[in-house]
């Protein structure tokens, strides 16, 4: 599959939880959800009590205008899984029409949660490499929320083709400064290849003593992609 960009496309909370491992001493911590884009985790996590804030730069659009969005790129993501899909298991879903279907469940869900946010914040304009708010605010401001997990779904790794080593290894930082621990899924890239930076990451974290373990998890839809990298300081 080739993109020309990050495009919105969201995953449900049954998917995150497998994608990550996440136990119910998981779900009970103060969350972070990096690059979360029109999925439905927090929208689903805060219905039943939990807490997660989210983080996009598709957050400083309008519902209509995210909406319009996934529209736009609906079609292009669908054809291209047809025309590849040899590359995806199709365990949970029968072909790629009723992968969009449950795609746009998802998205739909997440539309009517986003635009109820108004005033409880959880959808928050920021974008990778630098946490700044709009309002000059930097990452420190975010630690107000003493968050204890961050995860980031497809998005790092993911995206190798577009985003560089440095901008991955940034990232982690500014995100370790706000959380003692990420997950990052899933660790191969758009072709279902591993991501050439896992290494390196690996490598970069460990050597400045955070505990990097790469863990198995029960969740692959690329074909290789059951993989997600935990980093803890
Ligand atoms: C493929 S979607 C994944 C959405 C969700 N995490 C999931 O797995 O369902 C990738 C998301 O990353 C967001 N994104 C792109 N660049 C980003 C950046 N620099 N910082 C944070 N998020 C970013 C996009 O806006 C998009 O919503």
């Amino acid at each position: 599959m080739k993109l020309n960009e990050v495009v919105p496309w969201g995953r449900s909370l049954e998917e995150y939880k497998s994608m990550f491992n996440m136990n119910e001493t998981d779900l009970n911590k103060k969350i972070l959800g990096c690059g979360d884009g029109p999925a439905s985790f927090n929208s689903e996590m805060t219905a039943l009590g939990y807490s997660v804030i989210s983080i996009d730069p598709i957050y400083q659009f309008s519902a209509v205008q995210i909406k319009e969005r996934i529209q736009a790129n609906y079609e292009p993501i669908i054809s291209q899984v047809k025309q590849n899909d040899d590359r995806y298991m199709w365990n949970n879903f029968r072909d790629a029409d009723e992968l969009g279907r449950a795609r746009l469940a998802v998205m739909e869900k997440f539309l009517s949660d986003y635009q109820a946010d108004n005033s409880s914040q959880r959808y928050l304009p920021l974008c990778l490499p630098t946490l700044d708010f709009p309002d000059g605010r930097n990452a420190h401001a975010l630690r107000a929320y003493r968050f204890e997990l961050c995860l980031c779904s497809h998005l790092l790794f993911l995206y190798s083709e577009h985003l560089s080593l440095d901008f991955h290894i940034s990232s982690i930082y500014e995100l370790m400064r706000i959380a003692p621990e990420i997950r990052i899924f899933p660790l191969v890239k758009l072709d279902c290849k591993r991501s050439p930076y896992i290494d390196s990451v690996i490598q970069e974290f460990s050597e400045q003593g955070f505990q990097v373990e790469v863990q198995n998890v029960s969740y692959e839809f690329q074909k290789g992609g059951d993989q997600m990298l935990k980093i803890q300081r």
